[in-house]
């Protein structure tokens, strides 16, 4: 009897400890992306860019002007991996995006030199989307978005126009988009919605992720970490047994 009570104790705790040590590792890094090629920006913009919208971004026949379109509205075309596209009529969507933070600073600092002079479009928003109200921002987002994006931002399709997912967009590209109207979005001005107002619509779009599962089991939508939190307990709970059990007196 003893023998027995004395491997079972064993098995448990061995799966406990591994528990213990398993959960800790759930959270994985992010993927590096890979080292880019390092040329000087002029020539990144000339091979990627000026094919198709001119050396100086007054556009050809394959692509429109981009002379003052406003760093906000590149910044969002090329952080969202929308341009460059291979040909000028592929598919504008989402992919992974082709530069790395620093190529896109500098592409949207030499695109944005183009339109010195004109009538510039809008900056890249700085929002502080922390303090911003929540519940405010959900009652814009169904009056304004929600009828192309859908109630919870998973996007739809509306007259034939298909209106992409929110779930990827990061807080300023969501802003970006806001003021900018890409494609055939409409672009919403400090008068349709102010900086406040904004601050709360990225919030709720934000926010809007959250009760989706991010890989793993869907426990109470939290994510890897409080999983990973939840298996070391579990852990904890078996050893504390265990030392228990075998401390008995029988
Ligand atoms: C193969 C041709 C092609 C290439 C290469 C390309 N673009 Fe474009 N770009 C287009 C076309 C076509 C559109 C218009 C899409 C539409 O109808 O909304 C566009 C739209 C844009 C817009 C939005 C303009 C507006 O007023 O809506 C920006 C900004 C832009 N491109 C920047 C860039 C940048 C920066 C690069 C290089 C990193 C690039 N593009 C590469 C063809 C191209
Ligand atoms: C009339 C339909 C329509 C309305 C209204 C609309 N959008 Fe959009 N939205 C679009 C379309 C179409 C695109 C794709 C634009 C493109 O080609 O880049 C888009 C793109 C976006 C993106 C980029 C998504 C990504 O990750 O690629 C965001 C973010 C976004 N919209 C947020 C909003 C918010 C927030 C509102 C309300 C303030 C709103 N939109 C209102 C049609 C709409």
């Amino acid at each position: 009897m003893r023998a027995v009570r004395a491997v079972v104790a064993l098995v448990f705790t061995a799966v406990a400890v591994t528990i213990l040590l398993g959960g800790t590792s759930t959270a994985q890094p992010a993927a590096q992306s890979a080292a880019v090629e390092r040329l000087p920006t002029p020539t990144v913009y000339l091979r990627d860019c000026g094919v198709c919208h001119g050396a100086e971004g007054r556009g050809t026949d394959s692509g429109p002007s981009i002379a003052g379109v406003g760093r906000a509205l590149v910044d969002y075309e090329i952080s969202t991996g929308r341009m460059p596209i291979p040909q000028p009529d592929s598919k504008i969507v989402r992919r992974p995006a082709r530069y790395s933070a620093t190529e896109t600073r500098a592409l949207v600092d030499y695109v944005a030199a183009f339109g010195t002079g004109g009538s510039g479009g809008p900056d890249i928003p700085r929002l502080d989307v922390g303090g911003a109200d929540l519940a405010a921002g959900g009652e814009q987002y169904r009056l304004q978005c929600a009828a192309c994006h859908a109630w919870a931002g998973d996007g739809g399709a509306l007259a034939h126009r298909e209106a992409p997912g929110l779930h990827r967009a990061s807080a300023t590209q969501i802003a970006e988009a806001i003021r900018t109207g890409p494609g055939t979005m409409p672009a919403f001005g400090a008068a349709a919605l102010d900086d406040e107002q904004l601050a709360g619509v990225v919030r709720y779009v934000r926010y809007l992720n959250r009760p989706r599962d991010r890989g793993g089991f869907g426990l109470w939508h939290l994510g890897p970490v409080p999983e990973g939190a939840v298996a070391w307990l579990v852990g904890l709970a078996l050893l504390i047994l265990a030392t228990r059990w075998i401390g008995e007196k029988s």
